[in-house]
């Protein structure tokens, strides 16, 4: 019988969210300076093999769904063979469901691909529909090859494809309206996000932050909303918009945190497994992979990082430090 995957608060831990890569080819104000980031250096990257182990020793211990993100994980050049390697594992449930959060770009050559190899379904980041707009914010002209990738996502048949809008004050926060329609008429799943305290710059500061409330009546004043059942460990509060079926959804991670029912852990590039993202440390399952050791002792590694899992995120609590490792370099 495998150990379940149980915190010492009693949460079950079935998602493992697994970066490939901390580059990525936007340079999103919020996220990262114009000129990017110290790269992590090419040795303490995990290889693929390297990498599909941990994944395999993850699922063999009773994950269920893998992520994957980045950076942005359409710049590692096998994703695709990732994806068909992770999609074949078996654990005690069977195999895992393999989902993925890119910026979209390079999706439209990808996507029937990613589908073939037994990718489920994406998550595309979206703030905003206007393309200067969007060449403001990322810093790349590339507004129309995001909006291309989803549709190939959608043609491909990844569902639901859902966008996530993270938005800034007097940035983008007017779009509120216009994001949701359009969503609700492409048949995506928007989901706004509230900034969290990861930005490599460090400048987040709460009173900039727009809060799921101030969304909610944004919303609120354009549609009728009503709540959509069944959210479980989800981070997204969702609503039918106008009766439904369409939704839309608040992911208010600062204001409403949903660490209660956090089943996630998460693996970076370099090896090391994180069990929040605001862990102020790391149990490095590179240097002992590469050590030679057994999926049992990668078991009780994962074991060990959990039983460390704090009750929530901390954002909120006085003496609050933002964790050394950016967004990027995690995965979000
Ligand atoms: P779905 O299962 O597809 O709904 O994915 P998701 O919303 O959990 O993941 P996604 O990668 O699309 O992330 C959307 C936003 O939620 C990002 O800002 C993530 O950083 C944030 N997020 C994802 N997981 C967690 C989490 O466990 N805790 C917190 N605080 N935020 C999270
Ligand atoms: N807070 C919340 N969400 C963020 N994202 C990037 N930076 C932040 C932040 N500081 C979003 C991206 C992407 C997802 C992985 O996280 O837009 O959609
Ligand atoms: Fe889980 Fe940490 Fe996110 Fe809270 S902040 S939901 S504990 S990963």
């Amino acid at each position: 019988m495998t150990r379940p995957l149980m915190d010492t608060h009693g949460r079950l831990h079935r998602d493992l969210r697994v970066s490939l890569t901390d580059k990525c080819n936007l340079r999103c104000t919020y996220c990262m300076p114009a000129e990017g980031l110290a790269w992590l250096p090419k040795d303490e990257l995990l290889t693929t093999p390297e990498l599909l182990t941990l994944v395999e020793a993850a699922v063999t211990a009773g994950i269920t769904e893998v992520r994957l993100t980045g950076g942005e994980p359409l710049v590692r050049p096998d994703v695709v063979e990732i994806v068909t390697a992770i999609a074949a594992m078996e654990g005690p449930d069977g195999s895992p469901e393999v989902s993925m959060t890119t910026n979209g770009l390079g999706l439209a050559k990808t996507a029937s691909a990613l589908a073939e190899a037994g990718l489920a379904r994406v998550n595309v980041s979206l703030d905003t529909l206007r393309p200067e707009r969007f060449h403001e914010i990322t810093r790349r002209d590339r507004f129309h090859e995001v909006i291309e990738g989803m549709a190939a996502a959608h043609d491909a048949g990844l569902r639901p494809v859902k966008i996530n809008s993270v938005l800034q004050r007097g940035i983008n926060d007017d779009e509120v309206v216009d994001l949701t329609r359009w969503a609700v008429e492409h048949g995506y799943e928007l989901r706004f996000i509230e900034q969290m305290p990861l930005d490599a710059q460090h400048s987040w500061q709460r009173t900039e932050m727009i809060s799921g409330e101030e969304i909610l009546t944004a919303l609120r004043g354009a549609f009728e909303l009503t709540e959509v059942p069944g959210r479980g460990a989800a981070p997204a509060e969702r609503f039918y918009v106008d009766g439904g079926p369409a939704s839309v959804g608040v992911i208010a991670s600062v204001t409403m945190p949903f660490c209660g029912s956090c089943d996630r852990l998460r693996l970076t590039a370099d090896g090391q497994l994180r069990n929040c993202l605001f862990a102020n440390g790391e149990t490095d399952l590179r240097a002992p992979l590469r050590a030679g050791a057994t999926e049992a002792q990668i078991h009780e590694l994962v074991h060990e990082c959990l039983a460390l899992k704090r009750p929530g995120h901390g954002i909120n609590e006085p003496g609050f430090l933002q964790p050394p490792r950016p967004m990027s370099a995690i995965g979000g």
